[in-house]
């Protein structure tokens, strides 16, 4: 009975009938307090309401009825203010890959203008010309590595490639390249910390630091595994004001400044970092900065 009160509440959703529809999943909740879904929708048409405190209430609600919070209602807490900034839930970030692998690359790089893995490789070799060493690698880690694009983009510079990402499908598609020596499903900042002291000359990480709200964490790690002269090079999504926001599109935006103190806090030297922007929306370039620090 709640499935059904669901679904029909969905379809008055799609149809724009909001009230009726939030009076439903009212109902779908009373019969099964556990629904996630059901309060996860609520939370959207409350919030589209203009509902704000039954908005949170609801998306509260969701959080609690899903330990993997794969809805992602913390993310709309955030946005809401009624959460600090933090890390994305890890089963959002999987679920929302998940399901987004099969048609990523047409997505991503067809409907988006996606050009993360090109802007990398640009600013590396320009990071590597600057002080006139070759831009050859012997081992990289591809942090967040999706489906493979990165790699691809630096395929004739890089000996052997490992792949992080917290994925499994997306790992399966990267797997399918044979672009890998390594795959590994996990969380980046985890995946980072398992590797060895000066252990690869190349980490890259396109697009996927938008998924992590706190820089510092991850930029130290990867201090720790570059060897010496070694090179991090991420794209993140920014914006105008201070610190770090998490943007309308469910991303983090990263300020120039922010970034620079992280790369200072963590250890790093920069060397590049130039406005840039690395995907579409709505036909319009998303602001972004392409970044590069070495590792002294
Ligand atoms: C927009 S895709 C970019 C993929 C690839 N780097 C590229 O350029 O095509 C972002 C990827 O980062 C992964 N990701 C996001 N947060 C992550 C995290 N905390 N740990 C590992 N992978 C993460 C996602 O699963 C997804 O595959």
């Amino acid at each position: 009975m709640a499935d059904r009160r669901f679904d029909f509440a969905r379809d008055l959703q799609l149809k724009g009938d909001l009230v009726a529809a939030a009076d439903l999943l009212l109902q779908a909740t009373e019969l099964a307090p556990g629904f996630a879904s059901a309060w996860f929708t609520l939370g959207e048409i409350r919030e589209r309401l203009g509902e704000r405190d039954a908005a949170i209430s609801a998306f509260r609600k969701a959080q609690a009825a899903d330990s993997e919070d794969r809805h992602g209602a913390r993310l709309r807490l955030m946005r809401l203010g009624a959460e600090r900034l933090a890390d994305m839930p890890q089963g959002y970030v999987r679920a929302l890959f998940d399901q987004y692998a099969p048609k990523f690359e047409s997505a991503l790089v067809d409907d988006l203008g996606y050009r993360g893995p090109a802007l990398l490789y640009k600013a590396v070799l320009a990071a590597r010309a600057a002080v006139r060493k070759p831009a050859f690698f012997r081992r990289a880690v591809d942090l967040g590595c999706g489906t493979g694009l990165a790699a691809a983009a630096f395929a004739s510079n890089v000996d052997q490639f490992t792949g992080i990402d917290l994925s499994p499908r997306m790992i399966e598609k990267a797997r399918a390249t044979s672009l890998y020596a390594e795959l590994e499903v996990d969380d980046l900042l985890h995946g980072l910390r398992r590797k060895p002291d000066a252990g690869a000359e190349l980490i890259l990480a396109a697009d996927a630091m938008v998924y992590v709200a706190d820089l510092v964490p991850v930029l130290a790690e990867a201090a720790r595994v570059l060897a010496p002269g070694g090179l991090l090079a991420f794209t993140t999504e920014t914006h105008d004001g201070e610190g770090v926001i998490l943007g309308k599109g469910l991303r983090y935006a990263h300020s120039a400044d922010h970034v620079r103190m992280s790369i200072e806090a963590a250890g790093l030297n920069l060397s590049l970092l130039e406005d840039r922007s690395a995907r579409n929306e709505d036909n319009m370039p998303v602001p972004g900065l392409v970044v590069v620090a070495t590792k002294s």
